[in-house]
């Protein structure tokens, strides 16, 4: 098995979905506060892959279900990832400079702005995920776990734990466990929710849930190995993003502690992995297949 032929109108037509979605379900206010929601949708409409929110659809596609029931919890996860990057890029961190081929949130505004609009996009999410159509949809105690589940993906078991290790890990050397804490942590655990999200609003069986929830580790671990593969050898056009910033910063990666072909091994044994995770879904897996041939395949 690869990558269907017709993968890529498919992403296509999933990244406009979520493009109008995002510019339904996050406010753009004037006033006194205008500023703020116009970095918010700066960043948020600057493109990116939108791959978050499409794990969301993709694995609702599993179930059968119509994907504009999932369309608030999707957008949850876009928000809070693209608040994720304009932190991630400001001065304090990884102090880079473009993003999605434009200038980041605090060149093209300024770090307070910067960190004002990624605090309203993670807050935001949270209304997302409490939305009234989730709750017209979905049992509230379903509601409830994907709140939770998202709160501890993104925040102190995930995300933001990750990205403290990656700080305190820049300049020196660290072994393969920390960089598995940092990789799984910064990346994957809020890849693996995204994954997650749909099947536990539906209120799928703890099987289902396993399966789905080893296919999104093994990705989000597979994506975090090319981002820093492609950190080193994109080009910067395509990428969106400067290339060389982890060198640079002395950053913990795959490539700079195993080398970049032992990197592209390990992401396709991973890739591998995440795949036989989904054999219970046979065919109804089939996009969430052809997005795991994808984040091994990009060039962005
Ligand atoms: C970049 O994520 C940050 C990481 C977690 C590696 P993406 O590569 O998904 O970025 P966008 O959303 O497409 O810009
Ligand atoms: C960031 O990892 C992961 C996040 C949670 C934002 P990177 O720092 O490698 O992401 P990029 O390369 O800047 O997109
Ligand atoms: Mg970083
Ligand atoms: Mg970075
Ligand atoms: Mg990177």
């Amino acid at each position: 098995m690869s990558l269907s032929p017709d993968f890529f109108d498919w992403l296509k037509a999933r990244q406009e979905l979520i493009n109008s979605a995002l510019l339904r379900y996050v406010p753009r206010e004037a006033g006194y506060a205008a500023r703020l929601f116009d970095a918010m949708h700066y960043s948020l409409m600057a493109g990116g892959k939108r791959l978050r929110p499409i794990f969301v659809l993709a694995a609702a596609e599993i179930f059968g279900k119509p994907y504009e029931e999932f369309l608030p919890a999707a957008c949850a996860l876009e928000c809070i990832h693209t608040y994720s990057l304009i932190h991630d890029d400001l001065p304090a961190m990884d102090d880079d400079d473009l993003r999605r081929g434009k200038p980041t949130c605090h060149k093209a505004f300024d770090e307070a702005t910067a960190i004002l609009a990624g605090d309203g996009l993670l807050t935001h999410a949270f209304y997302l995920l409490a939305h009234e159509e989730l709750v017209r949809h979905f049992p509230p105690e379903n509601i409830i776990k994907a709140i939770r589940l998202v709160a501890e993906a993104a925040g102190l078991k995930g995300m933001v734990a990750g990205q403290m290790a990656d700080l305190l890990a820049e300049g020196r050397k660290v072994d393969a466990d920390e960089l598995f804490f940092i990789h799984s942590h910064k990346t994957a655990a809020l890849i693996r929710a995204s994954v997650l999200l749909a099947p536990i609003l539906i209120g799928a069986t703890q099987e289902e849930l396993n399966a789905l929830a080893k296919y999104g580790q093994n990705i989000g671990l597979a994506f975090q190995i090319i981002d820093d593969i492609l950190d080193l050898v994109a080009d910067e056009e395509v990428l969106g993003k400067p290339v060389g910033s982890d060198l640079a910063k002395e950053k913990a990666t795959y490539p700079a502690l195993f080398g970049l072909e032992a990197s592209r091994e390990k992401a396709k044994s991973l890739l591998e992995d995440a795949l036989s995770a989904l054999s219970p879904f046979g065919v109804r897996a089939k996009a969430l297949s052809d997005i795991a041939y994808y984040v091994l395949e990009r060039k962005l």
